[in-house]
């Protein structure tokens, strides 16, 4: 990460939100800003406080929910201000049919959260036609046994392990990695699709760097390039996966896509 850039944000109230981070990530390009919060500390009213509107579905939603929410919405708020002047103050990240964020015209985004932590990545939509970011806390190997073979097939978990990989990492990484691709995709398929979708075809473990494949009629289908490079961060407990990139035939910040 480019700590050049970095820096941290001032806090709203002393209570909810902790430290926000935020970095333009060099090998993405992207902004990235991560937002701790405190599930304890949690209250409706902190919506207005934090100038964040409260849509009826998480108004419905048990608070841990609001609070997750919440948080995610904090960080895009504060991502979103570095697109100025494109986005102006105040604009609100939607909610899609699917769950999926709706960002204001000119922008892509994404959208994750795991335990205390909330993260939002943002780029101009002349720089990214697609951008994803998923979070995990380290599978355990319970979990890993559990959720293998929904995750990745066998060649693609030995891909990992021939890297020097353990299982959970391995597991978790490939999980993470179609979760992101999933995220920065879905606005162009509008359509959900599972695992076996994509498959782990290279690791390029000094970059940083997973190859995720689409499966051929996959992508012929909703005419998108197969190959996809998610950029990952690997924590003490925790990976963090980054999919961005720009649609081939692009011209101009618009794109063909037949
Ligand atoms: C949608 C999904 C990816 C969310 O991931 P998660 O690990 O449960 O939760 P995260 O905290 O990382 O991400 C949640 C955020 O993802 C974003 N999100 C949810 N649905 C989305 C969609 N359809 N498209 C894009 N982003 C979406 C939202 O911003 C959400 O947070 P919010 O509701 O507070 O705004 C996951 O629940 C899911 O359905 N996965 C199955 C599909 C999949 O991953 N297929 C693999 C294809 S290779």
């Amino acid at each position: 990460m480019q700590e050049v850039t970095a820096k941290i944000m001032p806090r709203v109230d002393s209570h909810f939100i902790g430290k926000v981070h935020s970095v333009v990530d060099e090998r993405t390009g992207v902004r990235l800003v991560t937002c701790e919060f405190t599930l304890a500390n949690y209250q409706p009213v902190l919506y207005s406080e934090l100038g964040i509107v409260m849509p009826e579905s998480i108004a419905r939603a048990v608070p841990k929910r609001q609070a997750e929410f919440l948080a995610g919405r904090y960080a895009a708020a504060m991502a979103l201000q570095h697109l100025a002047p494109v986005v102006d103050r105040g604009l609100q990240v939607g909610i899609g049919e699917k769950r999926n964020p709706l960002w204001p015209n000119g922008v892509v985004g994404s959208i994750s959260h795991v335990g205390t932590v909330a993260v939002c990545a943002v780029s101009h939509g002349t720089d990214k036609d697609y951008l994803g970011i998923d979070v995990e806390v380290l599978m355990s190997a319970r979990v890993c046994r559990e959720i293998a073979a929904i995750v990745a097939n066998r060649q693609e978990r030995e891909l990992l392990k021939a890297h020097g990989l353990s299982d959970r990492v391995a597991l978790t990484l490939i999980f993470s990695a179609k979760e992101s691709l999933f995220k920065a995709l879905y606005p162009s398929v509008k359509d959900y699709f599972g695992f076996e979708v994509a498959e782990a075809c290279e690791l390029r473990l000094n970059e940083h760097t997973l190859v995720l494949r689409l499966a051929e009629r996959f992508a012929a289908k909703h005419n998108l390039p197969r190959e996809y490079e998610c950029q990952f961060t690997l924590g003490e407990h925790w990976i963090q996966v980054v999919t961005c990139g720009v649609f081939p035939g692009r011209i101009s910040g618009a794109y063909f896509r037949g």
